[in-house]
């Protein structure tokens, strides 16, 4: 498909912020966000162009991972609020423009869903075939060799069936039987609830893994982990797009929203079957670029340098990739990602003008950005000193495997401190006070010490933080139309130091050129010549030269 520059959509022309309510703000006292806390905050979003707000998920849930297990899709978790919370929240953002999307956990569900703990109840009840069971194997071990994304073997033994259960991610997240055409329409319905609630969009969570191959049969064993790895083994099954079309047109067709697949496992050759006009998704969030220091999925501690050619060729095939087909979700953080400062230039992590670079680049490149909570604030990962001190499942199973690898607790604690998911979850930086603003009570998650000063009061009145830089880069998006619908050029894609692109419509060209290292870099003034920069960071803006991190948009108009 061609995208249609003149008509586009609300959501190619937004900025999506991502929420992360146990960490935004907890009005309540009990050290926990909640939608009170997103509610209160609607208008500092506005304020950087904040068109839609995907919620992590907000369900009733034993939050073992943090709400990606759901024990009723149709409920709100207490901790977070009433369903008249979300109903405000919802209510509230419509009148600022804001629409609210929601995370839609569909591969799995948590082990204390009453759908799960009917079809656990017995081999012949009404649920028996809603999740993937299967008998051990003659000598009562798992029916295969498969190992899961958090680690441990994907089979959990259940005795009142006397079969295994299987599960991609955790033991408490039993997968779904997809083939189950019950199983669909039941989680078509939740899709449905939502959109009669008003909601403007899905993100539909670990999608590529909802369909298993026929026979589960064993794979190669990566000696990493010990077992076949469940990525490798089920992420986009043949057939799985028949399933998701079938979601299309039951929950998205007809209603103005748009659903973004988080997609790991789908190359860019078959990017026109999930995406575009005759594709499942609007968007689809592929993590090439997050993934530039690894070499596969599971090798999380066996990273590798990279240089920021690497990471230019991510990010460039990927605006490649969809420039005719669909339409590409920019992020460089999410809830499951390092801080990007930290991420891609951990030298100077808290230089506010590294912050201010990615900004650029996350705001820039063509697509709709995806903003994670206090990204917009240059916040950093954090440091801690134990294993006691973190919450993720995740990252504790991994100190766990890393230890059984023969590793020292402070190598094991060293591999989880840098890519751990905690990094992005400690508590937003509101202001200089207690708990950094974010709540009168002890926080879930230990705040970044920085708070004092990173935080979200102290940039408000400086007109150069990184707060208001966003809204200049909002604004900027707003005034020159080519940064929303022109198309993408690669400019210096061998440069190690700069990272630099064009875009382009019928009238204007614009040259982004953004300084990756902390010294003063130079290039050949002609790429700029006749142009005039629309907005810089640093002090002064002088052609063919970018201060250290400086980050630069020129545009010049066409003849
Ligand atoms: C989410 C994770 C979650 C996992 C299991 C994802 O990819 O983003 O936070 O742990 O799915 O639901």
């Amino acid at each position: 498909m061609r995208i249609n520059k003149k008509n586009l959509k609300w959501w190619q022309k937004t900025i999506v912020y991502e929420a992360y309510p146990s960490s935004f703000q907890d009005t309540d006292g009990d050290g926990i966000g909640n939608l009170k806390g997103i509610t209160m905050h609607l208008d500092y979003l506005k304020s950087f162009g904040v068109g839609a707000i995907w919620l992590t998920p907000v369900y009733a849930s034993p939050m073992k991972d943090n709400g990606y297990d759901i024990s009723d899709y149709y409920a709100i978790n207490p901790t977070y609020g009433s369903m008249e919370d979300m109903e405000e929240l919802i209510a509230e953002a419509k009148k600022r423009g804001i629409r609210i999307v929601m995370d839609m956990v569909f591969n799995h569900t948590s082990d204390k869903n009453a759908w799960f703990t009917e079809s656990a109840s017995s081999r012949d009840n009404a649920k028996a075939d809603w999740y993937i069971w299967r008998d051990a194997k003659e000598d009562g071990s798992a029916p295969n060799n498969w190992g899961g994304i958090f680690g441990g073997s994907v089979w959990t033994w259940c005795e009142t069936r006397q079969q295994y259960y299987l599960h991609t991610f955790g033991d408490f997240q039993p997968d779904l039987n997809w083939e189950n055409p019950e199983v669909r329409r039941a989680l078509y319905d939740v899709a449905n609830f939502w959109l009669d609630k008003g909601v403007g969009g899905f993100r539909l969570d670990a999608v590529t893994y909802i369909k298993k191959p026929k026979e589960l049969a064993d794979g190669p064993v990566n000696p990493f982990m010990g077992y076949a790895s469940v990525h490798d083994m089920t992420a986009n099954t043949e057939g799985i797009l028949d399933f998701l079309h079938e979601f299309r047109s039951m929950a998205v067709e007809g209603h103005d929203i748009f659903a973004v697949g988080e997609a790991n496992g789908v190359s860019s050759d078959e990017l026109d079957k999930w995406v575009g006009e005759k594709g499942v998704f609007d968007m689809l969030f592929e993590f090439s670029h997050v993934n530039v220091q690894f070499d596969g999925p599971q090798n999380w501690c066996q990273t590798r340098p990279w240089k920021l050619t690497d990471l230019k060729k991510a990010f460039f095939d990927s605006q490649k990739a969809t420039e005719n087909t669909g339409w590409y979700p920019i992020f460089l953080e999410n809830h499951d990602q390092p801080r990007s400062v930290n991420h891609f230039l951990p030298a100077d992590a808290e230089n506010q003008a590294a912050a201010k670079a990615l900004g650029m680049l996350a705001t820039t490149l063509r697509g709709t950005p995806f903003i994670y909570q206090g990204e917009e604030l240059g916040m950093t990962n954090v440091q801690r000193q134990s294993i006691e001190d973190y919450d993720d499942v995740l990252s504790i199973n991994q100190y766990e495997i890393a230890l059984n690898k023969g590793f020292t607790k402070e190598e094991a604690l060293a591999c989880v401190m840098e890519y751990s998911r905690d990094n992005a979850r400690t508590p937003m930086q509101w202001d200089a006070s207690e708990n950094a603003g974010f709540s009168a009570g002890r926080p879930w998650l230990g705040v970044n010490p920085n708070f004092k000063t990173v935080n979200a009061a102290l940039q408000e009145n400086d007109e150069s933080s990184v707060l208001n830089w966003y809204r200049s880069l909002y604004r900027l998006r707003e005034e020159y139309s080519l940064l929303i619908d022109g198309d993408f050029g690669e400019l210096f894609s061998d440069s190690e130091e700069i990272f630099a692109y064009t875009r382009e419509n019928d009238n204007q060209k614009a040259i982004i050129l953004i300084n990756f290292t902390g010294k003063n870099v130079s290039y050949d003034a002609q790429q700029v010549f006749d142009a005039q920069p629309a907005l810089f960071s640093g002090k002064s803006c002088v052609a063919g030269s970018l201060e250290p991190y400086q980050a630069v948009c020129y545009i010049k108009d066409k003849g």
